[in-house]
């Protein structure tokens, strides 16, 4: 018999890597999805199976994390070996407009799914990861953080986030569940939500490459994340269900950037060097010289003359806009992995470089259709989150 997962927040970056993965390893992978207006499955669309399908290896359900109901049913129908709790709002920013949203989802759509296990008797037959996140450390304590580095959270999200993971905790202590969190530090890839940082740039510099916008603004350009993969990420999460014991465990590469470094090496693939000047709000990005034949390899010689007029008339193309920055930021993330490497034998496949040439490569691409289309007459609409 196949085992069987369930995910929350299937739709998104990490659910949709996490179902591919498990599905090639024979499981019956079952997802919540949210009822939305629009259909909101693309990230999972070449999963995806005929519901005729007598047997199949993706299974969808309609449910909310703030449905306690809905999750327990689900969980009841579907009796999981594995739950993976991907589900949440998981912006940063966001959680400053929606807090008590963003509290009843990701801090108590948690405990909705513990306590459903503890209800349905099923402590002994599941297992059970929670996403905490490296946003936990906040106002850090140390550089790098570990497993005992202490938490100073500085967003609603992290507050709620904060919530789940003691609650996984508790519910590991009090009831005996196998229940494990993994703390991980930012990860990204081409299908990372369009307005996290890293996504943001890669496809800003598409849209500026291809002539489809001239400026990219941006907020905090100081803030140092350890950035991953999320391909690399998800194996780390099968793997901490996979061990006899629940523990908690930290997931990074042990490596910091700040975003204005990440820009900068995003913009050297397509031949264009960038200098900072300036501090703050008037800090910009300012183009110092373009490597023509790469320029042209990545887009064509059309787009290389549209792009030296743009910056003829002014080749700041980074600017920074305040509507970015956070009311509490987080200044430095920096991860160390050491327990996970050694207990799990997780060893992230992908480096920074490696990931910033997946994600421009990509968006190349995508922006490509859009200058098509835009060739043939048809209105592009532009994106200023
Ligand atoms: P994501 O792309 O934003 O995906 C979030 C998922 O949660 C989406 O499927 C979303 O559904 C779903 N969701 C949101 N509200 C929900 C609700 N009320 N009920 C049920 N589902 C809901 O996030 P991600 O990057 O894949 O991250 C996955 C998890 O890891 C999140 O919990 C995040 O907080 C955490 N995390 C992420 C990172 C990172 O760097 N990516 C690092 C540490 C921790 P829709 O598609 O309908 O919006
Ligand atoms: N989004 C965004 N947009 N961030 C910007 C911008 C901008 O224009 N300019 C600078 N930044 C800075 C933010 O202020 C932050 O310091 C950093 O870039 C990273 O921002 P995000 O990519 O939005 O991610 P995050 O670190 O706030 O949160 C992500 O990682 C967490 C793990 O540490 C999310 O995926 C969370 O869900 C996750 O828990």
């Amino acid at each position: 018999m196949a085992r069987k997962a369930l995910i929350t927040g299937i739709t998104g970056q990490d659910g949709a890597y996490l179902a591919e993965y498990l599905i090639r390893k024979g499981y019956t992978v079952h997802g919540i999805k949210r009822r939305s207006s629009l259909l909101n499955t693309d990230r999972i669309d070449h999963l995806y199976q005929d519901p005729h399908i007598k047997k199949r290896d993706l299974i969808l359900h309609y449910g909310d994390l703030s449905d306690s109901m809905n999750i327990t049913r689900i969980i009841q129908e579907c009796r999981p070996d594995e739950i993976y709790n991907l589900g949440a709002m998981s912006h940063v920013k966001v959680s400053f407009d929606v807090p008590e949203y963003t509290a009843n989802t990701d801090g108590i759509g948690t405990l909705r799914i513990l306590e459903a296990i503890r209800l349905l008797d099923m402590k002994n037959d599941v297992r059970i990861y929670q996403a905490s996140t490296s946003e936990l450390y906040g106002l850090v304590r140390e550089v790098p953080q570990t497993e005992n580095t202490p938490f100073y959270p500085r967003s609603p999200y992290a507050c709620a986030k904060l919530y789940a993971y003691w609650i996984t905790v508790n519910y590991r202590e009090a009831y005996g569940l196998h229940a494990s969190n993994g703390i991980l530090f930012n990860h990204e890839s081409p299908i990372r939500g369009e307005t996290f940082v890293s996504r943001k740039i890669t496809r800003g510099l598409a849209r500026i490459v291809l002539g489809l916008q001239d400026t990219l603004f941006m907020g905090n350009l100081s803030s140092k994340r350890d950035w991953g993969h999320a391909k690399d990420y998800v194996k780390a999460m099968y793997l901490v269900l996979q061990q006899d014991k629940p523990d908690d465990y930290v997931i990074a590469t042990g490596v910091t950037t700040e975003v204005r470094e990440f820009i900068r090496k995003s913009f050297a693939l397509v031949g264009v060097e960038l200098e900072f000047k300036g501090v703050g709000e008037n800090e910009t990005g300012c183009v110092t010289s373009v490597n023509d034949s790469l320029f042209t390899e990545r887009s064509s010689r059309e787009h290389l003359k549209k792009f030296k007029t743009t910056i003829s008339r002014d080749p700041h193309i980074i600017k920074v806009d305040p509507l970015y920055y956070r009311p509490t930021e987080v200044d430095i993330l920096h991860g160390d992995p050491t327990k996970a490497n050694e207990k799990l034998g997780w060893k992230p496949q992908y480096n920074l470089d490696g990931l910033i040439r997946e994600m421009v490569d990509s968006d190349l691409i995508l922006m490509k259709k859009e200058s098509y289309l835009r060739k043939g007459g048809y209105k592009i609409l532009n994106y200023f989150e």
